[in-house]
């Protein structure tokens, strides 16, 4: 199938590891120009030259989104190389791993700026250009905790706001050619949810290795019909069909990427 992505210019926001770097490494597959983002320039470099290593074209912007001026340093940086983007992929986030009554306000106000003012920020910056294009693909990273909450209370309340911001920016953006939507995944194996499972081992009492600890992972909190962990791939497949001119009918929608995880019909 062809995804008619050739020549499009996309910025995935904290590629540097992970999931966005899988989507990065997708969407340069099919021949998108990559902006490659993240605070660690040495690991968004690497990526970059795994990309043009295998072909591709992609460059770096660094930028802290969770402030104002970080996120303007990104855009900035995306437009004087691009012109624009077709393609905005709002990935960049965190997990902490804290109980309702051991976290304190300025804690979820300092996470809910990271994991959504973010995106919000990024998104304000390129929706002109991309009203200007009359074409855009905009896909917020969520997760399956928005819709069925763990013991991460903060953590799922910031993925819930995610839905819900991206159905009213799809309604807000109606008849421009842009299309917002959010991709939830289940558990994906990346650094960040390695150092998670590290610290529930811990505190479980299941040791440090890693590989036993996903077996454990894998018949408890983690268990989904599909019988195994989500790799960064699975995840990029779905964002880099998403992004293309043949997604063009789907907006507004909640797509989920989890194995079956998520117990409800929707
Ligand atoms: N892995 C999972 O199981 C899973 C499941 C559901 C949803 N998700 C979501 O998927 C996204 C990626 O997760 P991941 O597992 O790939 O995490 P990861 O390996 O820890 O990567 C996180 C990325 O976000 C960037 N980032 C974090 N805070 C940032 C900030 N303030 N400014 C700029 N960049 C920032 C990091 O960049 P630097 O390190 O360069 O700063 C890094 O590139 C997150 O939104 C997460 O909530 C993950």
């Amino acid at each position: 199938m062809d995804l008619q992505l050739q020549g499009k210019r996309a910025l995935v926001t904290g590629s540097s590891s992970g999931i966005g770097e899988g989507i990065a490494k997708g969407l340069a597959q099919e021949g998108v120009t990559v902006v490659v983002h993240g605070r660690n320039e040495k690991e968004a470099s690497r990526v970059v030259q795994e990309i043009t290593a295998d072909g591709g074209k992609a460059f770096v912007a660094i930028g802290d989104l969770a402030t104002d001026i970080g996120a303007e340093q990104v855009v900035d940086r995306v437009l004087s190389n691009l012109g624009a983007v077709d393609i905005l992929v709002n990935n960049a986030g965190v997990y902490l791993l804290r109980g309702w009554m051991n976290s304190t306000p300025s804690q979820w106000v300092e996470l809910y700026n990271i994991n959504i003012v973010s995106m919000v920020r990024i998104t304000l910056l390129l929706v002109p250009q991309m009203r200007e294009l009359g074409w855009g693909r905009i896909i917020n990273m969520s997760s399956g905790v928005a819709t069925q909450p763990t013991s991460t209370p903060d953590y799922s309340a910031t993925k819930a706001a995610n839905l819900n911001l991206t159905l009213s920016l799809a309604k807000e953006l109606a008849g421009t050619g842009i299309t917002v939507n959010t991709v939830s995944p289940g558990s994906i194996v990346t650094p960040g949810l390695n150092e998670i499972m590290l610290q529930i081992g811990f505190k479980q009492g299941w040791g440090t290795d890693l590989e036993q600890i996903k077996q454990y992972m894998l018949q408890g909190m983690m268990s989904n019909p599909t019988g195994r962990l989500g790799t960064v791939e699975d995840v990029a497949n779905l964002v880099t069909f998403v992004s293309s001119p043949l997604a063009g009918y789907i907006n507004g929608a909640n797509l989920r990427v989890d194995g079956g995880w998520v117990s409800t019909i929707n």
